[in-house]
């Protein structure tokens, strides 16, 4: 341990032990600078572990709330490098339908892509590029590639009734665009790259690749490698899709299904979604999960404690998810107990988890996130010195594809809807299972339905909100959230309790007026 920089401020263990039996959050505590900041704030590595087996880009993961996460966001985080939690409330079909959109969004090679038959009518390939955004379509006679269909061959509006055959670019236009399987190296990386190269050097949109006996195998798009260039965080599974997570109850008969239809989907990890974790139902949901799916990750909470936290790594947790009571939109502190402050629930999660895996040999050590009551950009930043990963609603909530409605208030003001999974509007519609409702006669709602600010399209905002959590790391000196974690539990990192005086003097203060324009005025 380096020398302490001050002599007032605690190391977080000897700080947390000073106030047992004290619930404590974000304001509550200053963090003192114990290194010189010798780089740039663009220089702050934030990679990270969402669950025991997913690396991440960017230390967040979006909430599976009805107004956030669904495929939209979800693909509009994977390319800023965090994934979302696709939510439950809605089909096993229709979830599953989300998670394939954000699969296929940006593959390296779109394996088994969607193909058409001569004789279809393009009102077909309308219909399928509104289901799916999908409009780059080989098409196949008898198993063999006879042409291309793109929208630059069709008017929707003028060719519906005319045959594909009609409109497609048939198998001779497409020489250049066209190559073998066995022609392309067979390692996936550098398979990868030599098709992208031939796909650079076509002047066409679109590489097509054929086996042996002329089948369409699969295609690459210069779409595809755009994106790749423009969003050098996106994070991707192996085959070059974006990550993402999905929801499942804590209902085992229900959970059965709905998991086993997102694993065959390609969903990347499980998050089981419940309010009160630590419950008999949820160990066997989890206990299910990992028997019939070893090779899928799977979150478990919502816990606050030390004793939750390990008794879900006991049963098989990838990641721990912390947080009771403390979300934008909850009100379970005001109809029941269990909750507590997201700091000291943080910490004492984290710290456990810690001691846990280092004690059992656990390595990679399960990640804990830290989930609800984010709103600063400070506040991610203290919660990061404990957690693996924020967990972020209301700060998601405003962005442009965030599925809440936009609603304009009497200012003029753009504001889009923000409801809790716990409002009776949000339980009616599926939820039930995460807050253990039975009946709805009696049923006490543990969330409010709300707005929040408009924050634009997720490429503005979220640059902002890491470069905000890299600014938290600068400020103390630290390149890495591994560097910084390091300094927290060593105890090199020195902790102090604000005052409520202190509260109010790091606030904006004694100015007659101010204009408001900090990003989360
Ligand atoms: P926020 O980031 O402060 O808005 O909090 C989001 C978190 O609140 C979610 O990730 C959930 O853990 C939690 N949450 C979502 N809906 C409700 C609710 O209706 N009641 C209580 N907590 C909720």
């Amino acid at each position: 341990m380096t020398k302490p920089v001050d002599p007032l401020g605690l190391p977080a263990e000897v700080f947390f032990e000073r106030f047992r039996g004290e619930s404590l959050t974000f304001d509550d505590l200053c963090i003192l600078q114990p290194r010189t900041i010798d780089f740039g704030v663009q220089e702050v590595d934030l990679s990270s572990r969402i669950t025991r087996n997913i690396l991440i880009n960017s230390p967040l993961v979006s909430s599976p709330m009805e107004d956030i996460s669904e495929y939209e966001l979800a693909i509009a985080v994977a390319l800023q490098g965090f994934p979302a939690v696709i939510h439950y409330n809605m089909t096993i079909e229709e979830q599953v339908e989300q998670v394939r959109k954000v699969k296929r969004f940006e593959n390296g090679f779109v394996k088994d892509p969607i193909t058409l038959g001569p004789s279809d009518t393009i009102a077909k390939a309308v219909e399928i590029r509104n289901q799916t955004g999908i409009s780059t379509l080989p098409i196949a006679d008898g198993g063999r590639l006879v042409g291309l269909l793109t929208k630059n061959d069709y008017s929707g509006r003028k060719h519906a009734e005319m045959t594909v055959a009609e409109r497609m670019v048939p198998l001779e236009g497409l020489g250049h665009q066209i190559v073998r399987d066995d022609e392309l190296p067979e390692e996936d990386t550098a398979r990868l790259s030599r098709a992208n190269d031939l796909l650079l050097e076509s002047h066409a949109g679109v590489l097509l690749i054929v086996n042996g006996s002329g089948a369409i195998e699969s295609l690459v798009t210069r779409t595809d490698i755009e994106k790749n260039e423009a969003f050098p965080d996106s994070i991707k599974d192996r085959h070059k899709s974006l990550v993402v997570g999905a929801a499942v109850t804590t209902s085992l008969g229900e959970t059965r299904e709905r998991a086993a239809a997102l694993v065959s989907a390609g969903v990347d990890f499980l998050c089981i979604d419940s309010s009160h974790g630590n419950s008999s139902h949820e160990k066997a949901a989890l206990e299910y999960l990992k028997a019939e799916h070893p090779d899928i990750d799977v979150i478990y909470g919502n816990v606050a404690t030390a004793g939750g936290a390990i008794r879900g790594i006991e049963w098989g947790a990838d990641a721990i998810r912390v947080g009771k009571g403390v979300g934008s939109i909850c009100s379970t502190s005001q109809v029941s107990l269990g909750t507590r402050s997201q700091i000291t629930a943080t910490y004492s999660c984290a710290r456990a988890v810690r001691e846990y895996c280092s004690e059992k040999g656990i390595e990679p050590r399960i990640p804990v996130i830290s989930d609800g009551g984010y709103a600063t950009f400070s506040a991610i930043g203290k919660g990061l010195l404990f957690a693996d990963a924020v967990m972020l609603g209301s700060m998601l909530a405003g962005t442009d594809e965030a599925p809440g409605a936009i609603i304009y208030d009497r200012q003029g003001r753009k504001l889009k809807s923000y409801k809790g999974m716990g409002s009776l509007e949000a339980v009616v519609r599926g939820s039930a299972a995460r807050y253990d409702v039975q009946n709805f006669d009696d049923y006490v709602a543990e969330g409010v339905v709300g707005t929040v600010r408009s924050k634009g399209p997720v490429s503005q905002w979220v640059p902002q909100i890491k470069t905000g959590i890299r600014k938290c790391l600068q400020s103390l000196g630290y390149r890495s959230l591994e560097e910084l974690h390091q300094a927290v539990f060593s105890g090199e990192i020195l902790i102090e309790r604000m005052s409520e005086a202190g509260k109010k003097e790091a606030g904006i203060h004694d100015l007659v007026e101010y204009r408001r324009d900090l990003p989360l005025d």
